[in-house]
């Protein structure tokens, strides 16, 4: 699996520095809160279980699952939702959760469509920012790293399913997914 791996951009070091220092980043800014993660499946599951338990407040934790690529690796521009929330986050502070924000069709998506349930609140917190892909007009509030315009996998991020298991994030050699 590592042979497919080009080079490593984040470490397990890294990355476990940059969530604690998210946590802490909203840890400050929702003192007295109690916000709502909201990770966006599958990508978002090892950064949210690392973030969550870097935040010292009570949150709730829910996920959504969208899908948008298919096996490709640049997105297609139509999002589905495949899973919804299982509780009403009217009221609430809620921070969407994302693995990388890439052309932004997601988040954008995904902004509007909980806006409409009334929160208090939206925030997005992405792990990665690869800013030169952004087609939708969105920025995130909380950003781990701001990532060179390569196709990376590891931590949760995926190539056709897999890779997701890596402790770091890596960018793939091209060649793996050329051949697909
Ligand atoms: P967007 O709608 O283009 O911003 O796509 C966001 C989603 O695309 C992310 O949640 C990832 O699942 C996927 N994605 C975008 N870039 C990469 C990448 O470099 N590696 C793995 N998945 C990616
Ligand atoms: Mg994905």
């Amino acid at each position: 699996m590592r042979n497919d791996i080009d080079h490593i951009l984040y470490s397990e070091e890294d990355l476990q520095a940059i969530v604690k220092n998210l946590g802490a980043q909203i840890e400050k800014d929702y003192v007295g809160k109690a916000p709502f993660l909201i990770g966006v499946l599958k990508g978002c599951f090892v950064f949210m279980a690392d973030l969550c338990r870097s935040i010292n407040l009570p949150c709730d934790i829910d996920f959504m699952a969208v899908s948008s690529y298919g096996s490709g690796t640049t997105t297609t521009g139509a999002v589905n939702i495949t899973k919804d929330l299982s509780r009403d986050i009217e009221g609430r502070d809620v921070i969407i959760v994302e693995d990388i924000l890439d052309s932004g069709v997601t988040l954008s998506y995904l902004k509007s469509y909980l806006q409409n349930r009334k929160p208090a609140s939206i925030k997005i917190c992405t792990l990665l920012d690869k800013p030169a892909r952004r087609r939708a007009n969105i920025q995130a509030d909380y950003v781990g790293f701001t990532c060179p315009d390569s196709f990376v996998v590891g931590y949760g991020l995926d190539s056709a399913e897999k890779y997701r298991n890596l402790p770091f994030v890596g960018v793939l050699k091209p060649c793996v997914y050329e051949n697909r």
